[in-house]
């Protein structure tokens, strides 16, 4: 199969949802990542999705809308706090876990009896999903086991040959996946972080949980909430290492890790902010320590370019873990195996 990469106009939007109608694929943009489409309603679609991705079948997939008007026949009720965070976060980066309605098939589901259903910000993903005529089930569009696509041009390297179009609406902009929130009870969970940040969801329902996986890795016997924590998360082929700790410490620890590696024969890249100096050893930017935001945004294209780079160690700064910082964290330490090293552990209590 020809994969196509078209600018997403209104007229490839038409042809990406009659694509969809057909029991297609169709890589399609979202605020967050990149998506891999098809018609939500249909088990046949669904197989396709997770043969495409080549994903486990028992790790469930994010029913997309483009208005809250279509949720009430996907789910079987939607609990005073979940009603709450809709009309504080949507359309945006947020997927709340409810309870599943019959049509959605097992498949989609992965046999769960709930259902993740997200409305994007995304004009286009939207502008697709309501000239589809259905809801979308979209996994991010990255090979099983690569990082989730952030540009188009990520989607093809990983989906070539596999789909038949790709829709380009530029890069995203949020850069991490949404959070997952588990909304069927009175206090939501977060499940994996976002850019709809725990703070926020406090914010606006007076109480909220955070998993006890998201900084942490999984130990054998561990029970999880959603079933993509289970899964090996990407991980370079550098071994990846976190510096925490106060910032003229982080820095100092880097460089003198990047000499001893690189005397060794290694290959070292930094995953480093633009107002550290380090002393012109290979950096890729996380953009300003000032604006995590960009750190979520660049973060996966940034771990593509390590194995573009062949790049044997790498060495990345930490960030706060209040916000988006969180979900950075999430994805940075699982992609480190949580490897993190406290830079300021010499220091004087
Ligand atoms: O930002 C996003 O969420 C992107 C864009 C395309 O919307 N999609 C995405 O989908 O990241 P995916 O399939 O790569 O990740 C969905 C995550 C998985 O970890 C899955 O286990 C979890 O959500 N999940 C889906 N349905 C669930 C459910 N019913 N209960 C618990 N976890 C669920
Ligand atoms: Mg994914």
């Amino acid at each position: 199969m020809k994969t196509q990469v078209k600018k997403a106009t209104p007229e490839a939007i038409a042809e990406a949802a009659q694509l969809i109608r057909e029991g297609q694929l169709v890589g399609m943009p979202t605020e967050t990542v990149y998506g891999l489409g098809g018609n939500a309603l249909d088990a046949e679609a669904a197989k396709r999705i997770f043969e495409a991705k080549g994903r486990p079948g028992d790790n469930p997939l994010i029913v997309h809308v483009s208005c809250v008007e279509e949720i009430p026949p996907l789910v079987r009720a939607i609990p005073p706090a979940a009603r709450r965070l809709m009309d504080a976060f949507w359309p945006g980066p947020m997927t709340l876990i409810l309870p599943k309605a019959d049509c959605i098939p097992a498949e989609v589901s992965a046999g769960l009896d709930t259902v993740g259903i997200r409305l994007p910000a995304n004009e286009a993903a939207r502008a697709l999903i309501r000239e589809a005529g259905r809801p979308i089930a979209a996994p991010s569009a990255n090979r099983s086991g690569r990082p989730s696509p952030t540009t188009a041009q990520h989607v093809f390297e990983d989906m070539d040959g596999r789909i038949p179009l790709i829709l380009d609406d530029g890069p995203c902009e949020v850069g991490v996946e949404s959070s997952v929130i588990d909304a069927t009870g009175d206090v939501p969970v977060i499940l994996r972080p976002g850019g709809i940040t725990p703070e926020m969801v406090q914010e606006v329902i007076g109480g909220v949980r955070v998993d006890e996986h998201v900084m942490s890795p999984l130990r054998e016997g561990d029970v999880v909430r959603s079933p993509g924590m289970k899964y090996k998360h990407y991980a370079p082929r550098a071994k990846t290492t976190i510096f925490e700790g106060e910032q003229t410490h982080v820095v100092e620890a880097i460089c003198r890790e990047y000499d001893e590696q690189t005397a060794r024969g290694e290959h070292v890249a930094i995953l480093g902010f633009d107002e550290h100096d380090f002393g012109g050893r290979l950096r890729i930017s996380l953009g300003s320590v000032h604006r995590p935001q960009e750190a979520a945004a660049r973060l996966f294209a940034a771990l593509r370019e390590l194995d573009e780079l062949g790049e044997t160690v790498a060495l990345c700064e930490a960030v706060d873990l209040s916000g988006i910082g969180l979900a950075v964290m999430n994805r940075m330490g699982r992609a480190a195996g949580f490897d993190i090293r406290d830079t300021d552990a010499g220091d004087e209590p």
